[in-house]
């Protein structure tokens, strides 16, 4: 007898049968670029497909993944240069554009979940993700701006807020404030293994967010690292972490994985921009089919151990799907 693992590769039926993974609109989160104004979608050069959206035009949009199944949106603000200081001061206004938003989705779609980022960076002068004092990212002077960050957004409505800024005992300082604060029901998904990756350059076009002066090195991972991921994960578990993310996605499927194994956590997935610029790019050339590459993407992070995946891509994926 001759082994033939391709037997049951003979018929889609067969394929169907035994499929070991299954990507669904359901475990996707499609992340959005909101700005000021109305009616108006400028485009972000580098990722074709998206666009900085006035609110109007963002409840649309979401509108459109809601009923392709999708479960939620995380929301990213564009924040006019002449509103931006060091301490990132318009990230907690109650009627900042970011919070405006967040009202305006859950008025309009009350079901589609709305995820916040908490970092400084949209709001700073400096393009840091946490406070500047004397050239160096000071940590507990960023804390308490965060907690205030993330009460505002979760008055607003928000259904989880998104920590990405890498700031150590952050975590905890938001599940108090929220707790203090009687939102105990706000949910925290941690950027618990955000790596400092180059990848997120088209994002940081599509917000002009880029660091004004030196890198994130300080306080994202090292992308050699991967047992340290195991400490962040750790903090974020005693601190009262929700999930745990893993970003990027595809370059850090090792991580995803030994998240999957140490935790019981749902842990998720970011598919970041240059990971679709990437995809978008080569499919403009006639290189690599888009759909396809997308969907193979996705399936990868699903089989790797990601329960949520946060994509560029998946509205697409959700119509590829349907
Ligand atoms: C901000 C933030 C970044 C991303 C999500 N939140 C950029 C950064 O850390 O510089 C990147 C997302 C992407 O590239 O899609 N803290």
């Amino acid at each position: 007898m001759q082994v033939r693992p391709r037997r049951l590769r003979t018929s889609a039926a067969l394929r169907a049968l035994v499929r070991e993974t299954q990507v669904t609109p359901a475990h996707l989160v499609l992340p959005m670029f909101v700005r000021e104004g109305e009616g108006e979608a400028t485009p972000i050069g580098s990722m074709p497909g998206h666009a900085r959206l006035s609110v109007d035009r963002l409840v649309e949009r979401a509108a459109e993944a809601q009923g392709l199944g999708i479960s939620g949106v995380a929301l990213f603000p564009v924040i006019d240069d002449a509103e931006k200081d060091p301490r990132g001061s318009a990230s907690a206004k109650p009627d900042g554009l970011l919070q405006r938003a967040v009202r305006a989705l859950k008025r309009a779609l009350p079901e589609l979940l709305v995820v916040t980022d908490v970092a400084l960076d949209p709001y700073s002068s400096d393009g840091h993700d946490g406070v500047l004092v004397d050239g160096r990212i000071d940590n507990d002077e960023t804390l308490p701006i965060l907690a205030e960050m993330a009460l505002s957004q979760a008055r607003a409505g928000a259904d989880v807020v998104a920590p990405s800024d890498m700031m150590d005992g952050r975590v905890g300082a938001i599940r108090s404030a929220l707790d203090a604060a009687e939102l105990t029901d706000v949910a925290i998904g941690s950027y618990c293994a955000k790596y400092a990756s180059s990848f997120y350059g088209p994002f940081r076009e599509a917000l002009d967010s880029a660091p004004r002066a030196g890198d994130k090195k300080t306080y994202q991972m090292d992308p050699a690292n991967a047992r340290e991921a195991l400490r962040e994960l750790a903090l974020d578990e005693a601190e009262g972490a929700d999930w745990v993310m893993v970003k990027p996605g595809l370059p850090y499927l090792d991580v995803i994985r030994l998240f999957r194994e140490h935790t019981r956590l749902p842990v998720a997935a970011y598919h970041v921009s240059g990971e679709y610029s990437m995809l978008k790019a080569a499919a403009e050339h006639g290189w690599l089919d888009y759909d396809a590459c997308l969907l193979e993407s996705l399936v990868s992070l699903k089989r790797a151990g990601a329960d949520v995946i946060f994509s560029y891509g998946a509205l697409d994926a959700a119509r590829l799907l349907g």
